[in-house]
């Protein structure tokens, strides 16, 4: 065994003892083989030195016959998955290897499904789409979309009325018995970590505030709209589990920046993709012949959706909300989700792009795509965050996101 200074430490390079920090907690275990991020964590906590097993002491170490191999397969399948991006980016890098972590739990779903699609090597007949589908027609008459709720309406105007008070929305909450019990039980969730159970919507309010009560109100209206329509031609359970997944992330992302709305930027996660399942429930077709033909050329799917609807369903999902009458700034959140920014967009924009694509490459839920587009820098950078930041969000989307999911979607 030998002390080492942190920063000679070379990945492969074995613990002989567990790491602990100044506030006496334990970083790491002993006989813990490093890598790349091990490392940048012992640098980040300023760990000046550590213990390292001797080149022999290595040598005896007893490893699982094929961990190297299974290892090197994930890293495979990885490396296809974040093809289209450059790995030598701090910011790209630190997200892989959160993945490559997630992966050995079992907790990369989409790279799962990923390797059973590439082993099936199918690929379907490319339907055919005579005209490009009329967007503006579907917005006003062609769509066969149920009135929305009038609650969904009251909700809205709540959420855009700055003197709303917590009484104001718990009178409009409480006329929907189901809406209530659901709200009640996603506040007591350990998404908002409250230290004592609320058991009244008048608590609710008054412990989480008028404004979060609203968009949680009206996430929850929106989800059980939605359900009711798409269930037959969507796996709606996955599509809200990305789409709930995005809302947690762009919450708590907006912890780490200043002057965004967070409120906001949680209902533009949990609606950025309501384009797409809207169009997938009216234009089944012509979304199946989209699919098939975006897996023969390589592309993604929103990169034929103007061929086909004229539009993105980013576009799409703004034109909607403004139809329902949702403010500009929202509907702004949806429509750039998968803008390929030219320079540094606004806070929200570039949040709500992040949270989508950072939920795409955990492969959390179906966004429908099956590779992860390339990151725009530019959004990143609108954050003004360290990629430090990275793994702390990502383990609080795990916390959050069953239990949450669940209460929503149940
Ligand atoms: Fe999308
Ligand atoms: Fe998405």
């Amino acid at each position: 065994m030998k002390k080492l200074n942190v920063y000679k430490i070379k990945p492969g390079m074995i613990l002989g003892q567990d790491v602990i920090n100044a506030e006496g907690r334990r970083l790491f275990f002993k006989n813990l083989e490093l890598s790349d991020k091990e490392i940048r964590t012992l640098k980040m906590w300023g760990i000046p030195e550590v213990i390292i097993l001797s080149a022999s002491q290595k040598k005896n170490q007893t490893k699982p016959k094929g961990e190297s191999e299974g290892r090197k397969k994930e890293r495979e399948i990885l490396d296809k998955w974040f093809q289209k991006n450059d790995r030598q980016n701090p910011v790209i890098k630190t997200v892989y290897d959160i993945c490559l972590d997630r992966f050995e739990n079992n907790q990369f779903e989409k790279v799962a499904s990923f390797k059973k699609k590439k082993n099936k090597g199918k690929i379907l007949s490319d339907g055919k789409t005579k005209d490009v589908i009329d967007i503006p027609r579907l917005l006003k008459d062609d769509i066969k979309l149920p009135a929305l709720p009038t609650i969904f309406f009251e909700i809205n105007e709540a959420i855009k009325n700055p003197k709303c008070s917590g009484k104001d929305i718990v009178d409009i909450v409480s006329k929907d018995t189901s809406l209530s019990a659901t709200l009640l039980k996603i506040v007591n969730s350990a998404h908002y970590g409250l230290s004592k159970k609320v058991e009244s919507l008048h608590y609710a309010a008054m412990a989480l505030g008028t404004q979060q009560v609203s968009s949680l109100a009206f996430g929850i209206t929106v989800i059980k709209y939605f359900k009711g329509i798409s269930e037959k031609r969507v796996n709606m359970q996955s599509f809200w589990q990305h789409s709930v997944a995005c809302a947690i992330t762009a919450k708590t992302f907006a912890t780490h920046v200043k002057g965004v709305n967070s409120e906001r930027v949680f209902i533009g996660g949990l609606l950025h993709d309501i384009g797409r399942l809207i169009l997938l429930n009216s234009y089944p077709d012509a979304c199946n012949s989209l699919v098939n033909k975006a897996q023969i050329l390589g592309l993604f799917h929103y990169q034929l959706e103007e061929k086909y609807f004229g539009m993105t369903h980013g576009k799409f999902g703004s034109l909607l909300a403004k139809n329902w009458n949702f403010s500009d700034k929202l509907s702004e959140l949806i429509h750039h989700h998968h803008t390929q920014f030219k320079k540094v967009p606004p806070k929200e924009t570039g949040l709500v792009y992040m949270s989508n694509w950072l939920v795409m490459a955990l492969g959390i839920g179906a966004s429908g795509e099956n590779g992860l587009p390339r990151l725009s820098m530019n959004a990143w950078n609108a954050l003004n965050i360290s990629e430090s930041i990275l793994e702390p969000v990502v383990k609080q989307i795990d916390r959050q996101i069953v239990e949450v999911v669940k209460f929503f979607y149940e």
